[in-house]
């Protein structure tokens, strides 16, 4: 018996020295030995059935067996630890001055951003947001808006066709009689359309094939141009600035009677006169009107009983203005070094 003692003790102090590689290999070993149901365990059981002289000495020897056993399991599993923490630190380095992993955080672009500010405006004063497609039907680019097929004021824009009867639309007027002959005949309407529209152009500093407009449309009874003045300077004073000046020139467009161009006092020199402004003090910025009577009758609107305004921006104009921007390509580029400032 005690050599068997001795035997297993060396067999667990061979296995315990050059076989474990790692804490669960080496707990196994203690189970194996020192568990509940392990063999030194088994032994220390048995010492009850020992006769009298035997017991002391063998049970002295089992005990010393199993504080060997224990003794270098302590040691293995401190060596072990101090290993797997040395592995850990080579392979888990963290350098902490290295600069933290950044989340790119998207944001609006410049022409939404105007876009909002615009709608935030005239939903303040009531007016709905209408939309309209970007491809058209002839009518209601065209025709619906006075402008019959030979009308001359269709060159100043140049289009898109796709047949004969549909095209790009060039403006985001369309969806004035869109939204019209929606609408129960004379019915008070107040709406913005905004959208994009398509020119055969150029695509350089100040030109784009595709650029951005904000339509706008007053009817109902007794609007006069009044209305339009007040409504667009409100509107103007709110985008730029409470002082900026604003003029109204006479113009036409073949869907207004009697048409205007408004302009602004020049926003980098303040109307005195610059190169952004060609030395006028002014800038261009949108075009307006009272309906033209034949617009309302086509649309199913009757021009004795209502009348109205309608007025057409074009987005990235103010946009370039607000924001200080001299090049129209920068808002179709998607250069991020842009659009980050936004
Ligand atoms: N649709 C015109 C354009 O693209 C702009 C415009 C002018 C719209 C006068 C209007 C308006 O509604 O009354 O040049």
């Amino acid at each position: 018996m005690e050599e068997k003692i001795n035997r297993l003790k060396q067999e667990a102090a061979e296995l315990i020295r050059q076989q474990v590689k790692n804490l669960s290999e080496l707990n196994d070993i203690r189970v194996k030995y020192l568990g509940k149901k392990g063999e030194i365990t088994g032994f220390l059981r048995g010492l009850g059935q020992l006769s009298q002289e035997d017991r002391p000495r063998l049970g002295q020897i089992v005990n010393e067996a199993r504080r060997q056993i224990e003794a270098l399991i302590a040691e293995k599993n401190a060596e072990l630890k101090e290993h797997e923490m040395a592995e850990r630190l080579a392979n888990e380095t963290l350098d902490v001055t290295l600069p933290g992993r950044h989340t790119w955080r998207g944001r609006l672009h410049p022409l939404t951003l105007t876009l909002n500010r615009i709608k935030d405006i005239f939903l303040a004063m009531g007016f709905s947001v209408e939309e309209g497609p970007e491809i058209e039907r002839d009518y209601f680019n065209f025709e619906a808006l006075n402008l019959p097929k030979d009308h001359p004021a269709r060159d100043m824009q140049d289009s898109f066709y796709i047949t004969e009867e549909i095209l790009m639309r060039t403006q985001t007027s369309p969806v004035q009689a869109r939204t019209m002959q929606a609408h129960e005949p004379n019915s008070p309407i107040r709406m913005i359309a905004p959208g994009r529209v398509y020119r055969r152009d150029d695509y350089d500093a100040t030109h784009s094939p595709m650029f951005t407009q904000v339509e706008g449309l007053v009817v109902d009874e007794g609007i006069r141009f009044s209305d339009l003045k007040g409504t667009l300077e409100l509107f103007l004073r709110k985008i730029f600035r409470e002082n900026v000046g604003v003029r109204f020139r006479p113009s036409f467009f073949p869907f207004t009677e009697p048409s205007a161009e408004v302009d602004i006092s020049c926003v980098m020199c303040h109307g005195k006169g610059c190169r952004v402004c060609k030395g006028t003090g002014w800038l261009e910025i949108l075009g307006a009107g009272m309906v033209h009577p034949r617009v309302l009758e086509m649309s199913g609107y009757d021009p004795k009983k209502v009348s109205g305004f309608a007025f057409g921006l074009g987005v990235e104009r103010i946009a370039m203005l607000s924001y200080g921007i001299d090049d129209l390509r920068l808002f179709y580029d998607n250069d991020l070094r842009f659009l980050r400032q936004f």
